[in-house]
């Protein structure tokens, strides 16, 4: 039995920030920002949070999938930028939605997150423990943003997408084959700096909470391991770039995308984009830019997608999915 993707929804916040506004705030410009990243503007949540964006798009994924919050029975959220340390966003979507019957818990893997809920939420539906999960990509990147370093507060933005997930109807259809990764050893690339202890026996203050990033050391990880982790998804499903209507990838910048679709061999016009009114948004990139592209009416049913995630861990993850 298989997994499928039966509904998606998504929700950004309603403050929009081009790159002129940036331009008034601090020393960069439209043309530096989208010409380097394919960036024009971003969302950045003023009133919004991640568990209330979580729950938009939740009840959005619901709709489309015909599916009641009652008959869900696992909550994930992959998030780096949850809202409380506990309860978890799951948590508080759970209560949000009234999915009462649910089991809910965040999962941490940075940009790369959603693919991992995908796979959890795979397993626990394949070993018959889970029937109905909602998966969710959420971010509220924006407070975690050190917007004195110009370098890294132009490229994010906040938002969320979601999807449910259930048993598929037959084996030509849900998740034909998955892969995922790690490289903690090269973690401090792409970091989120900083959990201080101030307790009676140590005092640590160890700089600033905000994400730091060596830019073109997250670029040479992307280039060559996104390519090779969608060659192996594809070759353990038997198929080929062409078989594959749509690459729907993280959205960090559009010469890494520029950089896969070489590589692959693949034209640019089967990769959607959404960096260029979103920014990168972490966990959010892809379930937000899969939302899209079926909102769209982009899919038919036996279409096949790849998805694929990178970023802080270093984590990656793919996978091929027919509609
Ligand atoms: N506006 C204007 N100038 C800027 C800005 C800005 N916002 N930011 C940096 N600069 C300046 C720097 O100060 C530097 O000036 P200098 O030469 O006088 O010292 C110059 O631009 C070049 O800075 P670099 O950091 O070397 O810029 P680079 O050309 O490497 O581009 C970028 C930065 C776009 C992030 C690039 O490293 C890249 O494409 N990285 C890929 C990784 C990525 O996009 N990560 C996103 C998040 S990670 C993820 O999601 C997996």
């Amino acid at each position: 039995m298989k997994t499928r993707i039966a509904g998606t929804g998504h929700f950004l916040p309603k403050n929009v920030v081009t790159n002129d506004d940036l331009s008034k705030i601090m020393d960069t410009s439209d043309e530096w920002i989208s010409s380097r990243t394919g960036i024009r503007e971003r969302r950045l949540a003023t009133e919004e949070t991640t568990a209330s964006m979580s729950a938009e798009a939740a009840k959005l994924a619901l709709a489309d999938a015909g599916v009641s919050a009652q008959d869900i029975d696992l909550i994930i959220v992959a998030t780096v930028s949850a809202d409380h340390m506990t309860p978890s966003t799951a948590c508080e979507v759970q209560a949000a939605i009234g999915a009462d019957h649910a089991v809910a818990f965040d999962v941490n893997a940075a940009c790369s997150g959603f693919l991992f809920a995908l796979q959890i939420a795979d397993m626990y539906i394949k070993q018959g423990v889970y029937k109905n999960a909602l998966i969710i990509g959420a971010e509220t990147l924006s407070k975690i943003m050190d917007w004195n370093d110009r370098s890294t507060c132009v490229l994010f933005g906040d938002g969320a997408g979601a999807a449910v997930v259930c048993p598929a109807q037959d084996d030509n259809q849900g998740l034909a084959s998955i892969t995922l990764g790690s490289d903690g050893a090269k973690g401090m690339v792409l970091a989120g700096i900083n959990r201080s202890n101030n307790n009676p026996y140590v005092k640590t203050d160890i700089g600033p909470h905000y994400i730091h990033m060596d830019g073109q050391e997250v670029y040479k990880f992307a280039v060559t391991t996104v390519p090779a982790s969608i060659e192996k998804v594809l070759d353990e499903a038997g198929l080929t770039s062409e078989d594959i209507k749509y690459f729907v990838l993280h959205q960090a910048n559009i010469r890494i995308l520029q950089s896969v679709s070489k590589r692959l061999k693949v034209s640019m016009d089967k990769f959607p984009i959404s960096l260029d009114h979103c920014g990168n948004m972490s966990a959010a990139s892809v379930p937000v830019l899969l939302d899209e592209v079926n909102r769209k009416g982009m899919l038919e049913k036996g279409d096949k997608i790849v998805l694929a995630g990178f970023g802080g861990g270093l984590t990656w993850g793919a996978c091929v999915v027919e509609w």
